[in-house]
């Protein structure tokens, strides 16, 4: 089958499209022909070296198609299902997924909005129910805002009842933001964050500060929380945030978190149960998805420069 892998870490020119052997299933996997596969932020990490992964490596992690074998213990799932997975190697014709790693659709959800949806509005979704619970009132700001994390999660808030303070690179990406929720929009590769961000909230700063950005902006999120408030770093889009000394927190009372969204999906119950949550925002158009680019997936390494050079919006997917 067609793939893109890696054989080294490295650039964007270590991608490889070409044949790769057909996944085996397991005992208590399926084999799922993608239809869609969604494209991550990690997936520059996992090319990268960022983060380590066993070479040779399919690039991707989620996925959305049917199911055509499934192992000789599953009993959940049948050939001909409809479901979205977080299979590793999704950027291939076929994944060969955990059955703990796949989800089935309603009628009603297409692999576009599977595959549009998944980790990005999970990651989202743990974040503003667990990470920090929003509560009505509350200023939320983030980073990145029209991003493809970045504009779920100012859906999310603006139907929690949150205030949004958003941060984006240009006027276009300010514009997006503020159609999706965000009430004040902060250019961050102009303006001073903390100075507009203490205007807004009185020098109170921020119930809590949201950021994928990571090193660029581990300073402005300090300084933009307020007193008790939460502040979740949750990617390295700039760069890994370098080790932080712990006392940096008691001056505010911060309460800072690291989270990783698979840690949230390691049973099936739960699972269930943020997969359950999403799609029901799916359902009541809580969430609007914001498709920037469907690739080929021979094009795949074009994806990683677009997303990697600031150049995209909302979510992009690869169509097979
Ligand atoms: N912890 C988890 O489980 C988890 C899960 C999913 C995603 N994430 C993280 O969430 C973040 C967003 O992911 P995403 O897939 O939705 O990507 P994305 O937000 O669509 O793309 C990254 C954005 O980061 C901003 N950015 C700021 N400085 C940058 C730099 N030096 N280089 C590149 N981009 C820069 C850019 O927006 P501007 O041009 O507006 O600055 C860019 O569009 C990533 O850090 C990702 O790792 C974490």
């Amino acid at each position: 089958m067609k793939a893109v892998f890696i054989t080294e870490q490295g650039g964007v020119d270590n991608m490889i499209y070409g044949e790769v052997p057909f996944p085996k299933v397991t005992d208590n996997s399926v084999l799922i022909k993608n239809h869609v596969s969604g494209i991550n932020y990690i997936d520059t990490y996992h090319r990268s070296g960022v983060y380590p992964v066993p070479l040779p490596f399919i690039i991707g992690k989620e996925g959305a198609g049917e199911i055509v074998e499934v192992g000789k213990n599953v009993t959940d799932f049948k050939v001909g299902d409809r479901v979205v997975h977080f299979g590793s190697g999704t950027y291939a014709e076929y994944t060969a997924a955990d059955v703990s790693a796949v989800e089935k659709l309603a009628d009603d959800v297409s692999y576009e909005q599977a595959a549009a949806i998944g980790i990005q509005a999970l990651t989202a979704w743990t974040m503003v129910r667990d990470g920090y619970p929003v509560k009505k009132g509350d200023t939320i700001l983030v980073h990145a805002a029209a991003g493809g994390v970045g504009l779920l999660l100012c859906q999310m808030l603006k139907h929690l009842g949150a205030t949004v303070i958003a941060t984006v690179s240009t006027d276009e990406k300010a514009q997006l933001a503020k159609k999706n929720g965000a009430d004040y929009v902060i250019n961050y590769s102009c303006e001073d964050v903390v100075k507009r961000v203490n205007e807004i909230t009185e020098g109170l700063g921020c119930h809590a500060v949201l950021d994928g950005v990571g090193k660029d902006t581990w300073d402005t999120s300090l300084a933009c929380t307020r007193r008790l408030g939460t502040l979740i770093s949750f990617g390295n889009a700039s760069g890994v945030v370098p080790p932080i000394s712990i006392g940096c927190l008691a001056q505010k009372n911060v309460k800072l978190m690291r989270p990783m969204l698979f840690n949230y999906l390691a049973t099936r119950e739960e699972s269930k149960k943020w997969w359950g949550e999403v799609f029901e925002l799916l359902r009541k158009k809580v969430l609007n998805l914001h498709v920037h680019k469907f690739y080929k997936l021979e094009d795949a390494k074009q994806s990683h420069l677009d997303l990697q050079g600031r150049k995209t919006t909302g979510k992009l997917l690869i169509k097979f």
